[in-house]
């Protein structure tokens, strides 16, 4: 066995012992006893470290030549070449000296505020306490550019994007965004963080950027900005404790949104990370996310079933796009995407109908109706996990999961004909995406393959599996 399938088989493991470890683990470390007051680094420090620290100090962003996401680096130190931590000696350890708040201000987390005193206690109570590492194997996993994930076997996609210029496709992988060419003929890039689950990759409107959401379920939601050219981490935020949906730019390249399984969803500054915006209308989880052409509305979409529109400089809710009369709306609704050059609405759910709405209503709400609906578009078998626009917004695509298979159609915006189909029997598909151009569709999902379509000739041009595999033991 090489290391590399060693490693793999840890992250299997990792995989699928997560939820009952967690709950094993909680039990296992119940204060008790002698060891009531132990301090565990898995349970209480690594969290603070994640939330506050990582985004700046991991394989992909050394500040300070600092990384902190493993427990040897985290003890060693960065740039200044003396120990961030010396077991024992919580007033000699050049991290605790940087996290104590004088005048109420820290050195770090840079440029934020300082930790909750709480927090900063119980650092230096695990350092007082030996600063021992009581991680599970399984979470010892650590990948950055000089050891990236192994696959075993192609992972679901839940992503694919287009560069603006057509020349790379964006693909999510396991804790990676896959860079290829948009032709499928290579992989350019590996672009590894810390989040292992990548939800949704979206590049800016100037394709000189990244913006991805995801996180570790259960633990942390993340976003993530790469500068593209480069293939380097620009950004990175800790958001929350369970993985992030449907990011989306504002179209001058600004604002990045989100949606989140605590029920809000958010924006932030892409090139400082600062939330400027924060809502919590919703009643479920936030799964896609989108801005008006002028940039100052944001829509979401969400398993409550609803759609609904909020100013983005007053972060103020305005209006529910979708009927909210109960029974008129037919399960949640997973994609939304806007019409290029005006202020319509592409949505999909669970109903199998993509639909598009007016984004502002031009009539008082009635109770019940629908009104700013405009097309209802051949109803799909199963649901709808993604819907886009082309580039002119002369067509739209969708995506369909229905009994472990799964559908890809082009229709007419204006007509709601259906100009294309394409099936696939592996697996439903959960991402689809248009190249500028307008000519060819890209499709994926469960079975970790990417196809491209020639949309006239209804053809398969290609597949390929964008992540590489390793090759199987004799
Ligand atoms: C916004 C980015 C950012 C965040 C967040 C951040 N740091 Fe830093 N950190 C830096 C940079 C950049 C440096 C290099 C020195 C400098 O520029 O001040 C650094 C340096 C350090 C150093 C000195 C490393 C050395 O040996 O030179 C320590 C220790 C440190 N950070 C700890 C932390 C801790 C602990 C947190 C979280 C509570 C944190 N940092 C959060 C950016 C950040």
């Amino acid at each position: 066995m090489s290391w590399q399938r060693l490693l793999l088989t840890f992250v299997i493991v990792a995989i699928a012992g997560h939820f009952s470890w967690n709950e094993a683990n909680a039990e296992d470390v119940e204060p008790t006893g002698e060891h009531a007051a132990d301090v565990s680094f898995a349970r209480d420090i690594q969290p603070i470290f994640q939330a506050n620290c990582q985004g700046c100090h991991q394989p992909a962003k050394r500040g300070g030549e600092y990384v902190m996401t493993s427990y040897e680096s985290l003890l060693a130190g960065g740039e200044s070449e003396t120990a961030a931590i010396i077991p024992g000696k919580p007033d000699d350890s050049e991290l605790l000296i940087q996290i104590v708040a004088k005048d109420g201000k820290a050195a770090m987390p840079k440029g934020k505020s300082p930790l909750a005193e709480a927090e900063v206690a119980l650092i230096r109570k695990w350092i007082e306490q030996g600063a021992k590492d009581d991680t599970p194997d399984s979470g010892r996993v650590q990948y950055d550019a000089e050891h990236p994930p192994i696959y075993e076997a192609a992972p679901v996609i839940t992503s694919i994007d287009y560069s603006p210029n057509d020349e790379l496709l964006a693909i999510a992988g396991y804790h990676e965004v896959l860079l290829h060419r948009a032709d499928g003929s290579e992989l350019v890039g590996r672009l590894i963080g810390v989040s292992e689950r990548i939800e949704e990759v979206a590049f800016s409107p100037d394709g000189k950027q990244l913006a991805v959401a995801g996180g570790n379920p259960g633990r942390m939601g993340e976003v993530q900005i790469w500068d593209v050219e480069k293939q380097k981490l620009q950004l990175a935020i800790s958001v929350g404790y369970d993985t992030l949906y449907g990011t989306s730019w504002s179209p001058d390249g600004k604002l990045v949104a989100f949606g989140c399984p605590d029920n809000t969803f958010r924006a932030i500054e892409a090139a400082t990370g600062k939330e400027v915006l924060f809502n919590g209308a919703h009643s479920d989880w936030v799964l896609d996310t989108v801005f008006s052409v002028k940039g100052d509305h944001l829509v979401t979409v969400s398993r409550d079933r609803s759609m609904k529109l909020t100013n983005v400089p007053t972060q103020r809710f305005i209006d529910n796009i979708t009927s909210i009369t109960p029974g008129a709306l037919s399960g949640g609704i997973h994609a939304v995407d806007r019409h290029p050059t005006k202020d319509e609405l592409l949505v999909g759910g669970s109903d199998g109908v993509a639909k598009t709405y007016k984004m502002f209503r031009d009539k008082a709400r009635k109770i019940g109706d629908d009104f700013n609906r405009l097309k209802s578009f051949p109803e799909m078998p199963g649901r709808i996990f993604a819907v886009t626009y082309n580039h002119d917004g002369t067509h739209v695509a969708a995506g369909t999961s229905y009994n472990g298979s799964g559908e890809a159609r082009v229709f007419e915006t204006a007509s709601a004909k259906e100009i294309a189909k394409f099936e696939i029997s592996a697996g439903g598909v959960y991402t689809v995406a248009f190249d500028t151009a307008g000519k060819h569709l890209a499709v994926a999902g469960f079975d970790g393959i990417v196809r491209l379509f020639d949309i006239e000739k209804k053809a398969l041009l290609k597949e390929f599996a964008p992540a590489p595999i390793a090759e199987t033991p004799q």
